[in-house]
């Protein structure tokens, strides 16, 4: 929490493609939002081309101090290499979030009622959908020990019941709140029929459950769970899931939402006030054409304002100004279906019409 006396500090990593435009755009509403100030550094790709490496210390460092984080996206395909003694843009993210202790990511799934029928998911296979993936963030098979010899490579995963323990937490809590202090249900998906880091998985989670008597606990296999977030979707409440099952799955659950370009996240770790982006990528190929759709990272600051600075009722706000936009007809390209009603727009004019409805 931040100290009352002063504004707020964020640090905004602004990042490669279309993450320059949408962050322009977050922090042009966080102004109408209130008084912040905003810290500018460097990650990704842009980094290594002005610093040599994708997260230097000097910009971690700004983020310890920061009372939230908000990053665009990294990566592009000047960056693109399968050398693996080349720094690449995600390692910067990577740091970041191993650096800052970001174990937990949420990214909430919930079509919006004026965008029902844009998503290539029929209309009564998503509605009544409001899901939470709940995502492990700093271990596994992303930061397990890596290796490469010429004709073969390794990539390990680890998991610690310590590990495990604590994003299963996570999880449960957030089931409890949002079925407003009982009830909810957790889905735990893991490979436990394969992986004996899933099975470890299962026995943590399955462990934690008589600690959360109201919260209904079922286990999925992975790759049922990829069937049954598109033929029900709605069955789901929090979906709490391992590194790479959590990458992989949130964007499968991103299309519910009509587009991927709606959808937001926060990464939470004990002492930190987190970080927060937009779950789509640097979508290098529209970059710099102004036609961004700006709505992902505008409900990423939402959650900011929300988790990282308990700010509840700004978040509300926001949260009612993007769905206003969208009632109003607003539409950038990703969620343009020519429909009756819908006003084809750039990043700047749908930015104008969220502050305008704010
Ligand atoms: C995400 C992204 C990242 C991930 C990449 C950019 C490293 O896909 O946040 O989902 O795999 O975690
Ligand atoms: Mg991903």
């Amino acid at each position: 929490m931040s100290d009352s006396s002063r504004s707020p500090r964020i640090v905004v990593l602004p990042g490669d493609g279309i993450g320059p435009e949408i962050v322009a755009a977050a922090i042009r509403l966080l102004d109408a939002v209130g008084d912040f100030e905003y810290d500018e550094r460097l990650i990704g790709g842009v980094s290594i081309d002005e610093l040599g490496t994708p997260l230097s210390d000097d910009a971690l460092a700004a983020c310890r101090r920061s009372d939230a984080v908000l990053l665009g996206a990294v990566g592009g395909p000047k960056w693109d290499t399968t050398d693996p003694a080349a720094p690449r843009p995600e390692q910067g993210l990577l740091g970041l979030r191993k650096g800052l202790g970001l174990y937990a990511n949420l990214r909430p799934v919930k079509p919006l009622a004026a965008l029902i029928d844009a998503s290539p998911l029929r209309r009564d296979r998503i509605e009544g959908t409001d899901l939470l993936v709940v995502r492990e963030l700093t271990g596994g098979i992303y930061f397990g020990r890596k290796d490469r010899s010429p004709d073969s490579a390794v990539d390990e995963c680890v998991y610690t019941t310590a590990e495990i323990e604590r994003i299963a937490v996570a999880a449960f809590e957030a089931a409890e709140r949002r079925a407003g202090g009982g009830g909810g249900g957790v889905t735990s998906v893991d490979k436990a029929n394969v992986l004996e880091t899933s099975r470890l998985w299962r026995e943590v989670v399955t462990g934690l459950a008589d600690r959360y008597p109201a919260v209904a606990l079922d286990h999925l296999l992975v790759d049922n769970a990829a069937m049954q977030l598109v033929a029900d979707p709605s069955r789901f409440d929090v979906v709490v899931t391992e590194n790479m099952f959590g990458d992989i799955l949130s964007d499968e659950a991103a299309m519910i939402s009509g587009s991927i370009g709606l959808l937001p996240s926060a990464s939470l770790g004990a002492g930190s006030n987190g970080l927060y982006e937009p779950v789509h990528g640097s979508a290098p190929d529209i970059a710099g054409e102004g036609v961004a759709n700006p709505l992902a990272t505008f409900l990423s600051v939402a959650m900011l304002l929300r988790h990282g600075l308990d700010r509840g009722a700004d978040a509300e706000r926001v949260e009612d100004a993007v769905e206003g936009a969208l009632g109003d007809g607003l539409r950038t390209a990703d969620l343009h279906t020519g429909g009756d009603g819908e006003r084809l727009v750039g990043t700047d004019e749908m930015t104008a019409a969220v502050i305008a409805a704010l």
